[in-house]
């Protein structure tokens, strides 16, 4: 299973005071010093964090792929031809979220997403999108062309009891071996942390998870390399254990 730091938060810290430090550029090398197997930073269109510059220097920097997610905004989508990641991973995004609150709605979007999933791959950038774990979207993912989704992990790490996380990591279960069957390379994330990873990735068919901010936490105290080898062990012991 491959591990994606996402850096974003690296980026919230140094605009909390508009300084030139902590560098997330440094941060994307510490990362990958760490052993994970990609960066992924999300251009948001207020560029609350992370900017055109971070973007640019960690594309240069790192030896690992870059994943870059974003919005289907056209600024955004024209930056992402130019630069030309790795992948790119589709979010929705909203003004005045906290953070992703959910997938790509395909059933509502399809035709949007389409025209940019279109542009992206005839610039040679392989797509992902990220998805709430239901067959209709998966099914719509498929319409589009594509072969990576990545699915909305934030609702099962919500989750207020026992009984509603057991529902909700049934249907990302459910959901990975529909997509896997369906010949996706799946992917999951969001809101994943030390705790709650371990569910995740027992899960088979799931072959990458993409995590930011309770890595990038946990950096602030025991340092980011420490931080990124944790998690690596963690998922690395979970996948071992038979489901
Ligand atoms: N995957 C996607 C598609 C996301 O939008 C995000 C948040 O930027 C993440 C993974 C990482 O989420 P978190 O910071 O909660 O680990």
């Amino acid at each position: 299973m491959k591990l994606g730091v996402n850096i974003d938060h690296i980026a919230t810290l140094r605009e909390a005071r508009k300084t030139i430090y902590p560098d997330p550029v440094v941060g994307a090398l510490l990362a990958e010093y760490a052993g994970c197997d990609s960066i992924v930073a999300h251009l948001r269109e207020d560029r609350r964090h992370i900017k055109e510059r971070d973007i640019i220097l960690i594309r240069k920097a790192i030896c690992i792929p870059f994943n870059l997610e974003m919005s289907t905004n056209k600024e955004i989508v024209a930056f992402a031809c130019n630069l030309k990641p790795h992948k790119a991973t589709l979010v929705p995004e909203r003004r005045r979220e906290l953070t992703t609150e959910g997938g790509l709605d395909l059933v509502t979007y399809y035709s949007k997403v389409k025209k940019v999933v279109d542009k992206l791959k005839r610039e040679g950038i392989e797509v992902s999108i990220f998805i709430d774990p239901s067959k209709s979207q998966i099914n719509r993912a498929k319409r589009l062309g594509i072969n990576i989704i990545e699915l909305n992990t934030g609702r099962y790490s919500e989750s207020k009891s026992k009984k509603e996380r057991k529902g909700r990591l049934a249907k990302i279960k459910e959901a990975a071996k529909y997509a896997k069957k369906e010949g996706f390379f799946v992917a999951g994330g969001h809101g994943l942390n030390y705790e709650n990873v371990g569910e995740i990735a027992r899960i088979r068919e799931i072959e990458e998870l993409n995590i930011g901010h309770a890595i990038i936490s946990r950096g602030v105290f025991v340092g980011l390399v420490s931080a990124v080898e944790e998690m690596i062990e963690i998922i690395r012991k979970n996948r071992r254990l038979k489901t």
